[in-house]
């Protein structure tokens, strides 16, 4: 049997207290990764070291291979560093047991998916307490807390919709506020709005904007310039290492805002 881990000593913070302390959210040390094949190992990750401190809002690019998703997958505790550290608020998560892996994974990150995974059978503010089943954590403080999340996220007129019966932004939306509900350390975003057209991209954004000012930390992979230009930091990975960082000013940060509030309002004047 293994042995219960014990939580790190973090307390979940309540959703009013204040989440920028200037602390490192995440912080990497020459992380790498390696597939090892039949025929030959890949160095997906070939040394890739950054801090990602609470309340920033971080896109990852690159072209394709070089290493978003493996590192998307380390940052999201779902795989093993082959080596190097990552840590987690105090806790260097590279030396962790899958046990310890998978509950922090569950209990202190917020994952939203392109194509938002969410449970069909149940409702919104089901699928907002799906985090929480795995805990065994399921009353009417939980229930409160969902419904308020979905409320915040802009659903509280669809509580007890299901999926199907929502448009790709409301269900992007349901799985935002899911992401919230452990209060993670961090958002972590794949292609969030991959899916979804510009005006629904564009909801979406404003949406991960106030959270971030809220203190949300986010961190997202994306292929689009005009996504990641909403971002405060671009780090852009090629062949398994980090081959770029740039700040995007807060001026530019209101201008990608202001193309693509426009952007959507020239195609909803257009008749076809
Ligand atoms: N499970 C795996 N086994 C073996 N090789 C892998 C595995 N996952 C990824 N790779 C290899 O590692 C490298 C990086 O892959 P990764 O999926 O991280 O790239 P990416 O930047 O996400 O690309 P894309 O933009 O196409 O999604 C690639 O050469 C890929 O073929
Ligand atoms: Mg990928």
């Amino acid at each position: 049997m293994t042995e219960p881990y014990s939580a790190p000593a973090v307390e979940a913070a309540a959703p009013s207290a204040p989440l920028v302390t200037g602390a490192p959210a995440v912080s990497i040390r020459e992380l790498t990764k390696s597939y090892v094949l039949k025929s030959e190992t890949v160095h997906a990750l070939r040394g890739v070291s950054f801090d990602v401190p609470e309340g920033d809002y971080v896109a990852i690019m690159g072209p394709s291979g070089s290493g978003k998703s493996t590192l998307l997958n380390l940052l999201g505790c779902l795989d093993k560093p082959t080596s190097g550290n990552f840590y987690l608020g105090q806790d260097d998560v590279a030396s962790m047991t899958d046990d310890e892996l998978a509950d922090i994974r569950s209990r202190r990150i917020g994952f939203v998916f392109q194509s938002y995974n969410l449970i069909q059978q149940y409702t919104v503010v089901e699928n907002i307490q799906v985090p929480l089943y795995y805990q065994g954590r399921l009353g009417a403080a939980e229930h409160q807390r969902a419904t308020e999340l979905a409320e915040s996220v802009g659903l509280g007129d669809r509580l007890d919709h299901r999926p199907m019966q929502l448009s790709g932004g409301q269900q992007q939306r349901v799985a935002i506020a899911r992401s919230l509900m452990n209060d993670p350390y961090f958002i972590l975003a794949d292609e969030a709005t991959g899916n979804l057209d510009s005006a629904t991209t564009e909801e979406i954004l404003t949406l991960f904007d106030s959270l971030n000012a809220e203190g949300r930390t986010i961190i997202m992979v994306t292929h689009e310039d005009e996504v990641a230009a909403r971002a405060k930091r671009i780090i852009r990975l090629g062949d398994g290492l980090l081959s770029s960082e740039r700040f995007n000013s807060e001026a530019s940060r209101e201008e990608a805002r202001v193309r693509q509030q426009e952007h959507v309002r020239v195609l909803a004047q257009r008749k076809y």
